[in-house]
């Protein structure tokens, strides 16, 4: 079974491709190196991967990478590649979230259209539901987004519908709830908040931290990716979220207990285009894909305290 992976650097992307060559699969796998953070971090991410035999490497765009070629013999493809980041998504950074969101992703659906694959499996995200929404969020809830970042995510997830209604292509779109656990992005909060405890710097908290986020752990979100290309009814969408919504606040006495450090908050505004409160209802992916996450957030950040200390000690050596 070959299977090709978008964004596969990345911090989700990686961890899906290994478990992807651990179950014995052949894994074609493509990223840009964007710059939305730095080019050795996700180096690192794809070192694992680049000493795998069944692993194969192609730097490049979607948009301008000879994907007919990538895709031969492909079986299962696997869309993570994108522009990250709720809060950037404004001003004149917008024009690459409208690039490699929406138009990547229309690129890749041209590419697969016609061809016998059995799935195509979306990262979409929790943010194209908004604030309008009744928690916990359905999938057939009204989805108003209020940041740029979730309309272009939004956008794709539309791209995907229309592609499995008009060209039978099986598409399948995960909305992805605030994921977190080893290799974890650098800008968001997890990250940030573990590193400012080991560093002994201040975290910056966003508005008055009464904001929830259903946090998800990586390694439940894989499981899920995974799933939905086996058994995700092609057209539909699905929540895939850690069943544990906490606020912000909590997350910082949280990341004090595990790293055993007491941290300094400096306060700034809330942040435009944040949602206000996240929670999934999961019980179509359950129903469907058999999907039920397995770690506990105490667990889940102690998992990802253990990846960066070793990372911090090194970096001030
Ligand atoms: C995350 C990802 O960054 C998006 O790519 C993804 O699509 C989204 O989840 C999603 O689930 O849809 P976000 O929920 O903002 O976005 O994740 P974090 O960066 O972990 O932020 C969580 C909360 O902590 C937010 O309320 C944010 O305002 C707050 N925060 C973050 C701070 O108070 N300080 C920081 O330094 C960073």
């Amino acid at each position: 079974m070959k299977t090709f992976v978008t964004g596969v650097a990345g911090f989700v992307g990686s961890h899906l491709a290994t478990a992807l060559l651990a179950q014995g699969r052949e894994v074609v796998g493509i990223d840009a190196f964007t710059d939305y953070y730095a080019r050795e971090i996700k180096e690192a991410n794809l070192a694992p991967l680049r000493a795998a035999p069944r692993f194969h490497f192609i730097e490049g765009a979607l948009q301008s990478t000879d994907l007919l070629r990538a895709l031969e013999g492909v079986s299962h493809v696997f869309h993570l590649a994108g522009q990250p980041g709720v809060r950037k998504s404004w001003g004149r950074d917008f024009a690459s979230y409208t690039s490699d969101n929406i138009e990547a992703t229309q690129h890749l659906l041209e590419a697969v259209k016609g061809r016998p694959i059995e799935r195509l499996v979306y990262a979409s995200s929790s943010s194209v539901y908004g604030d309008d929404v009744t928690i916990p969020m359905r999938e057939d809830a009204r989805v108003a987004p209020v940041s740029p970042y979730g309309v272009t995510k939004l956008a794709a997830e539309h791209l995907c519908h229309l592609y499995a209604v008009n060209y039978a292509v099986p598409t399948v779109s995960l909305r992805y709830f605030t994921v977190y656990g080893p290799r974890q992005r650098p800008d968001m909060a997890f990250h940030r908040f573990i590193t400012a405890a080991l560093t002994g710097r201040p975290v910056v908290l966003y508005g008055d931290g009464a904001q929830t986020r259903d946090f998800t752990f990586v390694a439940d979100v894989v499981a899920a990716t995974i799933a939905a290309s086996d058994r995700g009814r092609p057209g539909a969408v699905y929540n895939i979220g850690g069943g544990s919504r906490v606020s912000v606040n909590d997350v910082l006495r949280l990341v004090e207990r595990v790293t055993g450090r007491s941290l300094q908050v400096d306060r700034a505004p809330s942040q435009k285009g944040d949602m206000r409160d996240t929670f999934a209802d999961t019980s179509r992916a359950r129903a469907d894909i058999g999907f039920a996450p397995t770690v506990a957030l105490a667990d889940g950040l102690a998992a990802e305290a253990a990846w960066l200390t070793p990372l911090l000690a090194a970096s001030r050596r």
